[in-house]
């Protein structure tokens, strides 16, 4: 770690303290406990464990992956660090990735987890856990998991340090790495949706428990599946038209959330699929250039939808008008989900999604009102996407949409184009994502 990320994280841990502090003081509460989480079993009548991960309230303190970990914080007291040690044999858990924390916390080793020493405890205590036994266990009859008290957490948790935002550019760097990889892979023809996913683990250096989430690798039609990660094995030829890959990764916790779609080969139906893909290009940083404080980003949302409408219009899919066509619900039929969301030690940092959306945005997951310091994707895309364009067809709203070109276009399955960007009070945005990948798609 540089001495200048250092820095950033020693004032990183004065901002979380004074946040964290101040909604302690308004919920009434004197000792927070934060429990980093334990390994979850993949079933019960199994002996394996899903890779562990830290939960994010813990995270935020520190990078440290020792299940079984605690964080004890008092109003005006060093935070105390209990870290689970346990001396196995079998498995021993990675170093943290940094270790500036040890110079602003107490540190403990443990061995056991058992009920926390009486001096570490004082007045009001709320423990935060992933299960009631384990913070029954951490301080019997103490709060568990307060809901006014996580949210406000959560709601500090959206605006982010300068030290996050340079380890989610960070992590931007190192995904980046990993698309232009597949985007030259994928060109070059011949390779499947796993040998895809291995080069770009290769090229990011990440093990697959590490990745932020699943990479989605999909090859032609499946990019019409949203989270295509059944890889296919078989060689696909040259028949391969078309890759989209949301893939990202990790610095410091931090997550990187990035989608990119790229079209090979050539002929009508390949022509047309690169317009669209650069259409969808284009809209993407039209919406990042609306981004302003004080708009809601359920707005921008809405107006993803009246660009995806012009789109399919200027392409010839849609006859009607934009406005018609979102009026209609067609532009959903061809864009399910959300504009985007919150990013940070969560791929969907839930801070941002404390407001329902509307019943017709039932997958925006970014409710809030755009505010300086947050970061988002915005992640617009145009998919062919059967179970959803039957029941269109079949509609009268069908009769305003060109089926024969949707035919044409359906083996590439759809394109999604997606930043991760940070508000900036000054600027607007910064778009992470196009520092270090220009290029949103088009020919690979
Ligand atoms: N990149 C996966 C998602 O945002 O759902
Ligand atoms: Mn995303």
């Amino acid at each position: 770690m540089t001495e200048s990320l250092l820095m950033l994280y020693a004032d990183h841990l004065a901002i979380a303290t004074a946040r964290t502090e101040a909604a302690l003081e308004r919920h009434g509460v004197d000792t927070l406990v934060l429990d980093a989480g334990e390994a979850i079993a993949k079933s019960r009548f199994d002996d394996q464990w899903f890779a562990y991960r830290p939960v994010a309230h813990f995270a935020w303190w520190l990078p440290l992956y020792a299940p079984g970990s605690c964080l004890v914080l008092r109003q005006g007291r060093r935070p105390t660090l209990l870290w689970h040690d346990p001396q196995s044999y079998w498995e021993a858990p990675p170093p943290p990735s940094h270790h500036g924390f040890a110079a602003h916390m107490d540190v403990q080793l443990v061995q056991h987890s058992s009920g926390l020493p009486a001096d570490l405890l004082a007045g009001r205590c709320a423990v935060v856990s992933e299960s009631e036994a384990r913070a029954s266990l951490l301080v019997p009859d103490a709060a568990w998991n307060p809901a006014a008290l996580l949210a406000d957490l959560d709601d500090a948790r959206t605006i982010k340090t300068p030290y996050e935002i340079a380890c989610l550019a960070e992590a931007n760097a190192r995904a980046a790495r990993g698309h232009d990889t597949l985007r030259q892979a994928f060109a070059a023809g011949g390779r499947s949706e796993l040998d895809l996913h291995l080069d770009y683990l290769r090229a990011t250096w990440q093990d697959d428990a590490e990745t932020p989430y699943k990479n989605i690798v999909a090859l032609d039609q499946h990019a019409a599946t949203l989270h295509h990660i059944a890889y296919g094995r078989g060689s696909p030829g040259d028949s391969a038209g078309s890759l989209l890959l949301d893939a990202g990764a990790t610095c410091h916790g931090y997550h990187a959330d990035i989608t990119r779609t790229w079209v090979r080969g050539s002929g009508e139906a390949a022509d047309r699929f690169k317009a669209l893909v650069t259409s969808v290009d284009r809209l993407q940083q039209d919406l990042c250039e609306r981004i302003a404080i004080g708009l809601p980003y359920e707005d921008l949302h809405d107006h993803a939808h009246l660009l995806v409408g012009q789109a399919l219009r200027q392409l010839g899919v849609v006859r009607a008008s934009a406005e018609a066509a979102v009026a209609k619900d067609i532009t959903f039929a061809f864009f399910p989900h959300g504009l985007g969301h919150s990013l940070g030690l969560q791929t969907h940092d839930v801070g941002c999604a404390r407001i329902q959306p509307r019943s017709d945005n039932p997958w925006l997951r970014n409710t809030s009102t755009i505010a300086p310091g947050q970061v988002f994707t915005i992640e617009p895309g145009v998919y062919f996407i059967e179970g959803l364009l039957g029941p269109l067809r079949a509609s009268p709203a069908g009769r305003d949409v060109d089926w024969r070109l949707v035919d044409a276009l359906r083996p590439f399955g759809g394109v999604r184009i997606e930043d991760d960007v940070v508000v900036d009070a000054g600027r607007g945005h910064l778009n992470l994502t196009r520092a270090v990948l220009p290029e949103g798609g088009g020919a690979a």
